[in-house]
């Protein structure tokens, strides 16, 4: 017999690419095979997102397209995970009924026998537990990329802050931190099997705490992983401004493999915007912690997170979050259209900004930043950067890596660069990549295997 193939779709953000790798890890474990495409599989999953009405929306639109692939193979079993599945639990299954499983995040990895128990029963499924994650949930043996270079680690789960636009706290539950020990042994294993750049991951990262040892926060554990041999890069995502101390901002530049790259969002640069989100620092106090950064690690990669048409956001103060770009000159944004989500404090707040507003103020905050992105990135011409190797680049003629400031860069090459740390110069910037012209590796003895991390 055959084994059963699988599909899964992966909406959101980068908790969600690290489930469905885990999803991916024990279908395979139980038996399954990865499919290619969806119209291949037996079993169709998505790893939904409901941080805004648009993934929400798309999540909808898959399902529709799998439901019409149901129909042409009965037999097939259509599956759904993640944050929207935790959110609408049952009520998904009432509004569709050709759904055969609905499942939380924090269900990834038994979703093999939960799929085994639908087909036994014959009946369709709803397993979500609370959103309060438990420590065992996020424990992990390892799962990397598909090539294997580049691996996450999930250090902690949930937010405490409730912003009031946010479905987070509502859906990933009250911040859990795990163990620094099992963190370290993860780590450990994971470069044993070759991975070079470890990202450690939490919707409110820099809040981490051990739950072992009073007083071990983040910065601590930066440190600790930074001493694992074969740890070549280290990063996190994503950091709240108010716990980014000065302690973590020393770590930039202090430990060999943390990365001068850090997603810190802002939201917005206006004061009273700011409040009524409930983010609890001033644009002041955002602008003191960019200088602190950029006076420790003066080339250090900055990107960041904005949200425009926030209910009661008046034109004057989106020229304070259009001034807010212009001073700090982030390397790259990622700019929404504020969204209410049910059950947040802001999706009833009154003085809504109509949709036309927002798209404006949308394509005005994308062009201002898309001009400074081209500048950041024309103002590193000439000059040389170590790219870790990644794979090949989207047109397929060049080899692609990444700068440690997260930079994506393009270039020429020989054969078997992938997963070298390779010198390239900068010939040409882009709004949002980097051209270049490969130099020498950056340990020749790697281009013929020898000396790999992790492999001594
Ligand atoms: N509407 C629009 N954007 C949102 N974000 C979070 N919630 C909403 C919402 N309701 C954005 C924030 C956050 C990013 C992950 O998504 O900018 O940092
Ligand atoms: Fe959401 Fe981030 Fe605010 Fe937490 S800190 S509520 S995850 S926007």
């Amino acid at each position: 017999m055959t084994r059963p193939s699988f599909f899964i779709e992966t909406l959101g953000c980068q908790m969600n690419e690290q489930d469905s790798l885990r999803m991916r890890q024990q279908l395979v474990q139980a038996g399954y095979r990865p499919a290619d495409e969806p119209q291949d599989a037996d079993l169709l999953i998505v790893n939904t997102c409901s941080i805004r009405q648009k993934a929400e929306e798309k999540a909808y639109s898959i399902l529709g397209r799998y439901r019409l692939l149901k129909e042409s193979r009965p037999g097939r079993l259509i599956a759904v995970g993640g944050c929207l599945a935790q959110q609408k639990g049952d009520g998904l299954l009432e509004r569709m009924a050709y759904l055969d499983l609905v499942f939380g995040p924090h269900q990834v990895t038994e979703v093999d026998r939960l799929v085994e128990e639908c087909r036994r029963r014959g009946e369709s499924l709803s397993v979500v537990s609370p959103c309060a994650a438990t420590l065992e949930d996020l424990e992990c043996p390892g799962v990397t990329d598909g090539v294997g270079l580049k691996a996450y680690i999930t250090i902690m789960e949930g937010c405490d802050n409730y912003c009031s636009y946010c479905i987070v706290p509502y859906v990933r539950g009250s911040e859990k931190s795990r163990s620094h020990r099992s963190i370290g042994e993860e780590a450990r294993r994971l470069v044993t099997r070759g991975v070079k750049e470890i990202t450690l991951l939490g919707q409110n990262v820099n809040a981490y705490r051990s739950p072992d040892r009073k007083g071990f926060g983040f910065p601590g554990l930066l440190e600790s992983l930074s001493r694992i041999e074969g740890v070549r890069r280290l990063r996190f995502t994503t950091s709240h401004p108010n716990d980014t101390t000065q302690e973590l901002i020393d770590c930039f530049g202090s430990l060999g493999p943390l990365c001068e790259h850090i997603h810190l969002p802002l939201q917005s640069g206006s004061d009273s915007v700011l409040s009524s989100m409930g983010r609890r620092y001033t644009m002041g106090e955002y602008l003191e912690k960019i200088c602190a950064l950029r006076g420790k690690t003066p080339g250090i990669g900055i990107t960041s997170d904005i949200i425009v048409g926030f209910p009661g956001e008046r034109e004057k103060d989106f020229e304070d979050t259009l001034e807010a770009v212009r001073v700090v000159r982030f390397d790259g944004l990622f700019s929404f259209k504020f969204s209410p989500r049910p059950g947040t404090r802001a999706s009833q707040f009154p003085e809504k900004v109509p949709e036309a507003e927002m798209s404006r103020r949308l394509e005005i905050l994308q062009a201002l930043e898309r001009g400074i992105s081209i500048e950041k990135n024309t103002d590193l011409e000439g000059e040389s950067v170590e790219v870790l190797v990644e794979g090949k680049s989207r047109s397929g003629s060049q080899w692609m890596g990444r700068t440690r400031g997260n930079k994506v860069v393009n270039f020429k090459g020989p054969k078997g660069l992938l997963g070298e740390f390779v010198n390239v110069t900068i010939e040409h910037g882009g709004p949002n990549s980097l051209l270049g012209r490969m130099g020498e590796t950056v340990d020749p003895s790697r281009l013929f295997g020898f000396g790999e991390a992790g492999f001594p």
